[in-house]
C-alpha cells in the first residue's frame, strides 16, 4: 500500500518542495528547449516560421509579458539590442494594452509565458493583431490560448511547473531569447556565421555550467540565515544584472514575504538610498565586467550607511576589503550569458529563506499559478 505521503515524495522526485525541485531541474530543461534548435552549430529557429529573411526585416520588436516572463523579456531586450542593434521595448502586459503602443506592421510582437493563459498577456497579443503585427509566443504549455492564437509559437520545453514562483519556465525563457537574438544579430549582419557559432556553443555548454553553479547551495542556505529577520531589503544591479535583480527580489517576496525592491544600482542615490539604515541587506548583482566597478562603487555607498552587503558576482571576483560582507561566486562565462548562471543563486535566496521562515514555499498567500481574469 502507497501512502499518500510516500506519492508526495515521489511527485516531488525526492524534493521537499516543488520549487527545489524545479530549480534543480533547469540543467536538463534548457537543455532540452535549445538542444533541437542548434542546427550545424547554428540557431534555427525556423520551425515556426521565423526565416532569416523574416528577421532581418523586422524594424523594431516588441517583449510583453507579465511577472517573471517579462523579466526573461527584460534579459531578450538587453541581450537582442546588443547583438541585433534592433530597438526591443519590453512592456508589462497590463500596461502595454491600455496605452496605445505605436506598433506597425514592420514589426515583430513577442508575447512570453508559461501558461499561456494570462489575460493580460493575451490581450496584448490581440491589440498587437489589431495593429496589424505578427505575434511570436513564447509559451510553456502546449495547446494553450495563447500558442494556439500566435501567428509563431516557440514552445520551451520546461515540462509542468508546480510551484507557483517560477524558476525554470524563466531559465527556459531566456534560452530562447538567446538563440532569438544569436539569429537575428546574423540576420541582420551584425555578426558573422563564426560569432554566432561560437555563441551558440556557449549557449550549449550552459546546462552543465548550470548544474555547477548548484554548488553555491549551502553558501545561499547559510546567507538566507542572515536574511529571515530583515523587514525589508534591496537588490541592486546595472544592465543584464538589474534586470536578475528584478527577477530575485520579486522571487524572494513573493514566497518569503519579505518586502523587497529592486533599483538600478545607479539610481539609488536619487531616492532609494535612504532607506538604508543599520543591518539593512542589500544584494548587489555584480557579475557584468564592464560594469562593475560602477556597481561595486554602489555597494560601497550603502555599506557606508551600514548596509549588510550580499554579491552575486563572476568566481574569482575581488572587492576592497571591508565592502561585501558575504560573496556567493558563480562560474565565470561570458557576461552577456550570465544571467543564465546569475539566476540560481536568486533563486535558492528566495527558497531557503522562505523554508527557514516556516512558511509555505509552493503555495504563497494571495497568489495564483496562472492569472487568467484581468
Ligand atoms: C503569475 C505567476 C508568475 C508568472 C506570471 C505570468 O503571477 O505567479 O509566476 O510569472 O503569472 O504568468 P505566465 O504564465 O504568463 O508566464
Amino acid at each position: 500500500q502507497v501512502s499518500n505521503l510516500d506519492m508526495d515524495a515521489a511527485e516531488k522526485g525526492g524534493y521537499e518542495h516543488f520549487m527545489l525541485k524545479e530549480i534543480h531541474e533547469q540543467p536538463n530543461a534548457v537543455k532540452t528547449t535549445i538542444t533541437p534548435r542548434i542546427v550545424n552549430g547554428m540557431p534555427d529557429l525556423s520551425e515556426c516560421g521565423l526565416t532569416l529573411e523574416a528577421l532581418k526585416n523586422y524594424r523594431k520588436l516588441f517583449i510583453v509579458a507579465c511577472g517573471t516572463a517579462m523579466h526573461a523579456g527584460m534579459v531578450g531586450k538587453y541581450v537582442i539590442e546588443k547583438l541585433a542593434r534592433t530597438e526591443v521595448t519590453v512592456d508589462i502586459a497590463s500596461e502595454f494594452r491600455y496605452r496605445d503602443p505605436i506598433i506597425t506592421p514592420e514589426d515583430l510582437v513577442i508575447v512570453v509565458s508559461q501558461s499561456g493563459e494570462t489575460a493580460d498577456t493575451k490581450a496584448a497579443l490581440h491589440l498587437a493583431h489589431d495593429k496589424g503585427a505578427k505575434v511570436l509566443s513564447v509559451v510553456n504549455v502546449k495547446g494553450s490560448s495563447i500558442a494556439r492564437e500566435s501567428d509563431m509559437v516557440l514552445y520551451t520545453h520546461a515540462g509542468p511547473e508546480i510551484s507557483v514562483a517560477s524558476t525554470k519556465a524563466f531559465s527556459v525563457q531566456m534560452s530562447v531569447m538567446y538563440l532569438l537574438a544569436f539569429e537575428m544579430a546574423y540576420a541582420k549582419g551584425h555578426i558573422d556565421e563564426n560569432e554566432c557559432k561560437r555563441l551558440t556553443a556557449k549557449l550549449a555548454e550552459i546546462p552543465d555550467i548550470i548544474e555547477k553553479t548548484m554548488e553555491c547551495e549551502k553558501k545561499c542556505k547559510y546567507v538566507s540565515s542572515k536574511l529571515i529577520t530583515a523587514q525589508s531589503l534591496l537588490y541592486i544591479g546595472r544592465g543584464l544584472d538589474y534586470a536578475l535583480s528584478m527577477e530575485g527580489s520579486l522571487k524572494l517576496k513573493e514566497i518569503s514575504y519579505i518586502h523587497s525592491e529592486s533599483y538600478a544600482a545607479g539610481e539609488l542615490k536619487h531616492g532609494t538610498i535612504s532607506l538604508v539604515e543599520d543591518g539593512m541587506p542589500v544584494i548587489g548583482v555584480a557579475t557584468q565586467t564592464e560594469l562593475l566597478e560602477k556597481t561595486v562603487s554602489n555597494i560601497v555607498e550603502v555599506k557606508s550607511r551600514g548596509a549588510f552587503t550580499i554579491a552575486v558576482c563572476k568566481e574569482g571576483t575581488e572587492f576592497s576589503e571591508g565592502v561585501i560582507d558575504e560573496a556567493i561566486e558563480v562560474p565565470a562565462m561570458e557576461d552577456v550569458l550570465m544571467p543564465m548562471l546569475t539566476v540560481i543563486p536568486l533563486q535558492l535566496i528566495a527558497y531557503y529563506t522562505t523554508v527557514l521562515k516556516g512558511l509555505n514555499v509552493d503555495k504563497p498567500r494571495n497568489l495564483a499559478k496562472s492569472v487568467t481574469v484581468e
